[in-house]
């Protein structure tokens, strides 16, 4: 199966705007899965919980995700997509996944970064694995963790040992480390990632923020088959075979995870 990230570079709380964009920018892409980057259509770096509010939707009912839906319909792929969530009196840091069906899931970040704390609750829905399939009907499973996430292997592990065989990764990442980092995180939980980050700067008037750009595939031998500049659209387009990543044996003694030991991890 095709899967693909968007990198692209959003304008501060214009949404018409950047869904026209995106969808210029996909305009003939055939993919199965396509990865958007976090908070894709609103812009990333909130000036005030006003601002904020002129954009978080609820899910299912928002333009963002009626915008998706639409799309998934019209072309058969599966899109998975970050923005901002209002639910209730709260705020999310969420990613949706839409398939030509309809939705499928929606999670909100576990990992908050920097200012996003002034604006969002950290998620609570857990980490999840959904079950998805390609435009030929194969099924294939499918994890979500949105940027600073990767910081924290758990996050990847715990998809991985839920069963995911790809991990969607929404990002607007400016620390400069991540892109080095998920070959390793595809490498020891032996799963795909698709990385689909932003380029480009955002103030919120008393700071600036550049975005690395730099978004990226990695198959389960840590191996990149994509990469984006740091600058610049991009679309990056891999052919995987999902199944790929559920044999974890290394060597006739070995298994990834039936070797591990958790009776001796401290994970609190
Ligand atoms: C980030 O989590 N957007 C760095």
């Amino acid at each position: 199966m095709r899967i693909a990230y968007l990198q692209y570079n959003p304008v501060y709380l214009d949404v018409a705007h950047n869904l026209g964009r995106v969808e210029a920018l996909l305009e003939g892409v055939e993919a199965d899965l396509i990865v958007l980057p976090e908070l894709f259509a609103s812009g990333y770096f909130f000036r005030s919980l006003d601002d904020l509010a002129t954009v978080a939707e609820p899910i299912p009912e928002g333009p963002i995700t009626q915008w998706m839906l639409d799309w998934c319909r019209e072309t058969g792929a599966v899109l998975v997509g970050g923005l901002p969530e209002r639910s209730g009196d709260q705020f999310f840091n969420s990613a949706v996944v839409v398939g030509p069906e309809g939705l499928i899931g929606c999670y909100r970040k576990v990992h908050l970064f920097y200012e996003e704390k002034l604006h969002f609750s950290p998620g609570d829905l857990g980490f999840q694995v959904f079950e998805v399939s390609d435009r030929n009907s194969q099924p294939y499973r499918l994890g979500v963790m949105i940027c600073f996430d990767w910081y924290f292997p758990e996050a990847a592990r715990t998809l991985a040992l839920l069963g995911a065989d790809v991990i969607a990764h929404p990002s607007n990442l400016v620390r400069p480390d991540c892109p080095r980092a998920m070959p390793i995180r595809a490498l020891e939980n032996h799963v795909f990632t698709i990385t689909a980050n932003r380029y480009g700067t955002e103030s919120n008037g008393r700071e600036t923020l550049r975005f690395i750009g730099r978004s990226l595939i990695c198959d389960p031998a840590g191996r990149v088959l994509q990469e984006a500049p740091p600058e610049g659209d991009h679309v990056g387009i891999a052919e995987i075979e999902p199944q790929e990543a559920r044999n974890r044996r290394l060597t006739s003694y070995n298994d990834l995870f039936k070797d591990r030991r958790p009776a001796f991890y401290r994970l609190s």
